[in-house]
């Protein structure tokens, strides 16, 4: 019987516990998450698609898991996609999806070796959240974005029960980028789960 990882992944804190959790998942993400219905990546891609001027200009996906989200923004329009994420596991499944330009593998105790202008858009997708990444990634991705850059990113009902990511999406706002999208729905529909979705334009 393959193992199930959803019950677990909120409960796991740590990098290297996360990284580990990512590993060990990686084979079987796809089927267990496709279980449970996963509408973030479609909602958020769309969203990211209707904001963006451009979609040729190059998006990276931080985060990207398995490809699953790329899938997605690429059937939204995204044409110039990278991808990035600590689990080797997870981006040896990306890299047979054939979605991505490139792959960069994360080192969490290092700074992140992408420089600020890059991208012309950023999205992490079912990422910033418990089990996952802190509520800080959202300061550091939209600085690496230049002026007029899209960053666009899902809480799930998890994350906006706690009171640092939701002084993250405070942050961004105070520093006067602006809310392009803020949508709540579907996230797990198997778990009972919804996520808010949120594009910014930074300013
Ligand atoms: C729930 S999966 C989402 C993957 C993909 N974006 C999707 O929608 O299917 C969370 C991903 O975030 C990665 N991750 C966890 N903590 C992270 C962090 N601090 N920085 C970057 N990626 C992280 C994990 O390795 C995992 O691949």
């Amino acid at each position: 019987m393959t193992d199930k990882f959803l019950d677990k992944v909120y409960e796991t804190t740590g990098a290297d516990a996360t990284r580990k959790l990512y590993d060990a998942w990686s084979k079987s993400y796809d089927a267990e998450i496709a279980e449970n219905g996963y509408r973030t990546p479609a909602r958020l891609a769309r969203a990211m698609a209707q904001c963006s001027r451009d979609p040729s200009l190059p998006l990276l996906d931080y985060g990207c898991g398995t490809g699953l989200s790329g899938g997605e923004l690429r059937a939204a329009g995204f044409s110039t996609l990278d991808g990035a994420d600590p689990s080797k596991g997870m981006l040896s499944q990306a890299h047979k999806t054939g979605h991505f330009r490139k792959l960069i593998q994360l080192d969490l105790s290092q700074p992140l070796p992408i420089q600020t202008g890059d991208y012309h858009a950023i999205t992490a997708i079912g990422v910033i959240s418990t089990g996952a990444g802190p509520a800080s990634l959202m300061d550091t991705l939209m600085d690496l974005l230049p002026s007029g850059g899209l960053f666009g990113f899902s809480l799930n009902d998890h994350a906006l029960e706690d009171a640092d990511y939701l002084a993250g999406v405070g942050r961004l706002q105070d520093a006067g980028h602006l809310a392009r999208v803020k949508e709540y729905g579907e996230h797990l529909p198997g778990m009972g789960l919804k996520s808010m979705i949120y594009v910014f334009e930074k300013k």
